[in-house]
């Protein structure tokens, strides 16, 4: 049974999904043969088999446009009911204007105001919270969240200490009101202290694009694994114990977890210090790779589809990424 405390909001649920990857995968072997790496190497430390890669011609706006579409047509939504945008990604189009604004045009979501959240990958749970602040207060009812990224084009293919690790994808939730009581349960954190783990370090006003820049691959992304990986394991159950404790829930009552798709060991480290059994945990990153933003709506699409998710369920997700940052939110299933 779930309680109601002080973090907790009343109104809000996720009515619909929607998700996109481009066909093409690129498999690890594919990979060994420009790189230094191997599939054995890849799949014991991160259990990445496989990830999506955009073509040439694909933004995260023309990926996201797709993910949107799906989602509001499968409720038979007219995307000019929306009443707002928020796309969550580490790989915008452009740094200005906002994708937001961009997949709003695209999908004819006319009447729709539009912005972007940048929280690293944990941006679609920060997304969430802003939707359902939005929706719980009774400003909006129609609020769309996605996450968009094509992260084959911000990472340094000659570093195989990050480029192995990420893949290209989108995934939307419609937010709704919703008179069942859904509940959600939000922990929302940053640790700015970790920016330098993690970071594209140009093209922003601190490193203004230049020659150098270029040639130094300062417009890719840079990161310190090991610390990335203490930080991610340690945050991911501190946040996921303090949403079940506001929810007064216990890991027994929780049907589903679902967290950022970066690497299978943080996800089963943090899963084993939480007490979930491995059925109650979704993985999909053996053949998406880490797709930021759009992972965990990805995951929460397939989880529907396969019936891991059913309505009813009390579902918990927890982000974590540059910032850095992370969050976690826990709700009742409603589709
Ligand atoms: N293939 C082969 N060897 C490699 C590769 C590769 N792709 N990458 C690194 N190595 C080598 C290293 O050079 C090192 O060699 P050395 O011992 O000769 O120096 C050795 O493998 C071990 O390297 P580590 O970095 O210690 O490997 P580790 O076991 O820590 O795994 C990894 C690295 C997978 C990056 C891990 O640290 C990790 O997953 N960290 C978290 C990353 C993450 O979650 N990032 C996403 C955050 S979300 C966001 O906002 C984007």
């Amino acid at each position: 049974m779930i309680g109601l405390r002080r973090g907790l909001v009343r109104g809000a649920r996720i009515s619909a999904l929607g998700v996109y990857v481009p066909e093409r995968v690129l498999t690890n072997d594919e990979i060994s043969q420009f790189l230094d790496t191997s599939d054995e190497w890849i799949t014991t430390r991160t259990g990445i088999r496989e990830r999506r890669v955009a073509r040439v011609d694909q933004a995260a706006s023309d990926l996201g446009e797709v993910a949107a579409r799906r989602c509001i047509e499968s409720i038979g939504l007219d995307p000019e009911e929306l009443d707002l945008v928020i796309v969550t990604t580490i790989s915008p189009d452009h740094i200005m204007p906002a994708t937001a604004s961009i997949v709003a045009e695209k999908i004819g979501a006319t009447r729709a105001g539009a912005f972007d959240v940048q929280a690293g990958c944990t941006g679609f749970v920060y997304g969430l919270a802003i939707a359902t602040a939005f929706v719980s207060a009774n400003i909006y009812h129609n609020v769309l969240v996605l996450g968009a990224e094509v992260l084959s084009k911000m990472v340094d293919w000659q570093d195989r200490g990050t480029s192995v690790l990420f893949g290209d994808g989108a995934g939307a939730v419609l937010v709704q009101p919703t008179d069942n009581g859904s509940i959600f349960s939000f922990d929302l954190g940053n640790d700015g202290g970790g920016a330098p783990f993690l970071n594209v370090p140009a093209g922003g006003s601190r490193q203004p694009a230049s020659y150098d820049t270029v040639r130094e691959h300062g417009h890719a992304m840079h990161m310190t694994g090991s610390e990335v990986f203490r930080f991610a394991t340690r945050t991911v159950v501190d946040s996921c114990e303090k949403v079940m404790g506001d929810a007064q829930v216990t890991v027994d009552d929780v049907d589903l977890f679902v967290p950022h798709q970066a690497n299978i060991r943080i996800i089963e480290t943090a899963a084993r210090r939480l007490g979930f059994s491995d059925a109650r945990v979704f993985a999909n990153l053996d053949r998406y790779g880490n797709t930021s933003c759009a992972s965990i709506p990805i995951c929460l699409y397939e989880a529907s589809q396969t019936g891991r998710l059913t309505k009813g369920d009390t579902l918990l997700m927890a982000g974590f990424g540059a910032g850095l940052t992370w969050g976690s939110c826990l709700t009742k299933w409603e589709l």
